[in-house]
């Protein structure tokens, strides 16, 4: 088994750039891939999630070149011209690549078959298979709604005014995926608002996508090819802005973090706590926005997290529960049910994780509420398979009596695969065991 040793009393300090956002990365390899002639995608995330998905159109008969890890080409082959693939396609840990590649494919004139690995493989795609069969797709899962997806072709689809009952970007960007394959509108309204890098970039690569009131509106066309730049993951760079927040006499620069405000819930959730967070050279980078990020440390204190915030901040909770077991005082978190469906049962993984460190906590149906302590513990935690969860983890050792280990850390590619040696660069004391 793969383990983090967490040695305590590390501090961070110093200025790096995190890998590619792995949520904008899907979307440029599938719209690239789909778009009419060549298309190059600066900072694609290196992780695994991203390879499975350019594994998934390679097998579709689209050509791409990796000129080096980041920076890709890709000969796209248009709306129409992606072809039968011989075998399943696998998309390991991803909930991103199998629900998108759910919409997407609905609409193509042949049979695929969609499956991932033991996490992926219990993760409920009824969100997905309501809405596309309500477009006409035909599409099966297992009978109790989890993968694989099994999807037959069935000629155009219909459009659809589709409320989303989740706060879910995933299912969104699935029907207006499969919208590409319809000639009616596609609308679609979110109970909260949720990451928008699928309108964004689909109207960057020339897509009508109209904003009215609430309603997201697509209309159907050709894409055109074009020159992405990915910023840096604010997702992984959170686990090192909770990290410096915690830590005595941190402070780091993050730079190019694409700073989406459908996506910056912690930096919200952070500061009200008291963290000292900067954003410097605010710009615009294909469509997205983006900043350099300064941290310094500050003493956090507990606070009742709106549940507003949680669908902007949804996949930054375990990070931030590391954050809150660390504050002075109590944090509540609530309306966070969707983290049980997560790569792991994020409640339930952080809760027995921060248990073991020592901590007091409640667990809940839709969240927790966290004591928080001026040290932790130390102690052996297990990540759950969970990349998010292996890499909060780690954080809490900046601030453990003893070391912490992390098991089965494994994962922590899906999204991140250089975040031992980062980590390790800004002066977290760890060592991966086993790790290849
Ligand atoms: C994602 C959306 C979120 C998020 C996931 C990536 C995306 O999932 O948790 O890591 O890229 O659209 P949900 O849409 O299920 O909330």
């Amino acid at each position: 088994m793969t383990t983090f040793h967490i040695e305590p009393g590390g501090v961070l300090q110093g200025r790096l750039r995190v890998p590619g956002d792995k949520s904008i990365s899907h979307r440029a390899v599938m719209l690239t891939a789909l778009a009419e002639g060549t298309s190059r995608i600066h900072g694609l995330s290196g992780g695994a999630d991203v390879w499975a998905t350019a594994r998934a159109f390679r097998s579709m008969g689209v050509s791409m070149d990796f000129d080096d890890g980041t920076l890709v080409t890709v000969h796209g082959v248009g709306r129409y011209g992606l072809r039968a693939p011989q075998q399943d396609l696998d998309l390991g840990n991803s909930g991103t690549g199998m629900r998108l590649l759910g919409g997407l494919l609905s609409g193509q004139r042949f049979p695929v078959r969609l499956r991932g690995d033991a996490s992926l493989s219990r993760r409920p795609m009824k969100r997905v298979t309501e809405p596309l069969r309500a477009m006409g797709a035909d599409i099966e899962t297992h009978p109790d709604g989890t993968p694989p997806l099994v999807i037959n072709p069935v000629g155009r689809l219909s459009g659809i005014r589709y409320r989303l009952p989740v706060a879910s970007a995933q299912v969104k960007s699935a029907v207006l995926l499969a919208g590409l394959y319809t000639d009616e509108q596609v609308c679609v309204a979110e109970p909260a608002p949720v990451r928008d890098h699928t309108e964004r970039m689909l109207r960057g690569l020339g897509v009508s996508v109209e904003q009215d009131n609430e309603w997201t509106c697509m209309t159907a066309g050709d894409l055109e090819a074009g020159n992405i730049e990915v910023p840096a993951d604010f997702s992984a760079a959170a686990f090192f802005l909770v990290g410096a927040s915690i830590a005595p006499g941190s402070e780091i620069e993050l730079n190019h973090v694409g700073v989406n405000p459908t996506r910056t819930g912690l930096l919200t959730v952070l500061r009200e706590m008291g963290a000292d967070i900067r954003l410097e050279n605010e710009r615009m980078v294909t469509g997205e926005p983006v900043a350099d990020l300064v941290v310094r440390s500050a003493p956090l204190e507990g606070i009742d997290i709106s549940p507003d915030v949680v669908p902007l901040a949804i996949d930054e909770f375990p990070a931030l529960c590391v954050a809150a077991a660390l504050a002075e005082g109590r944090t509540r978190i609530r309306g966070a049910g969707e983290l049980r469906y997560k790569e792991s049962d994020r409640i339930r993984a952080m809760a027995a994780g921060l248990q073991e460190l020592g901590v007091k906590l409640q667990e809940t149906d839709d969240g927790m509420t966290i004591e928080g302590r001026s040290e932790l513990s130390g102690g052996t935690v297990d990540s759950f398979t969970d990349h998010r969860i292996a890499m909060a983890f780690a954080m809490a050792g900046l601030r453990a009596r003893t070391p912490v280990i992390v098991g089965n850390v494994d994962n922590v590619e899906t999204s991140y695969p250089s975040f031992a040696s980062q980590a390790l660069k800004l002066g977290l004391s760890l060592s991966c065991h086993s790790c290849e």
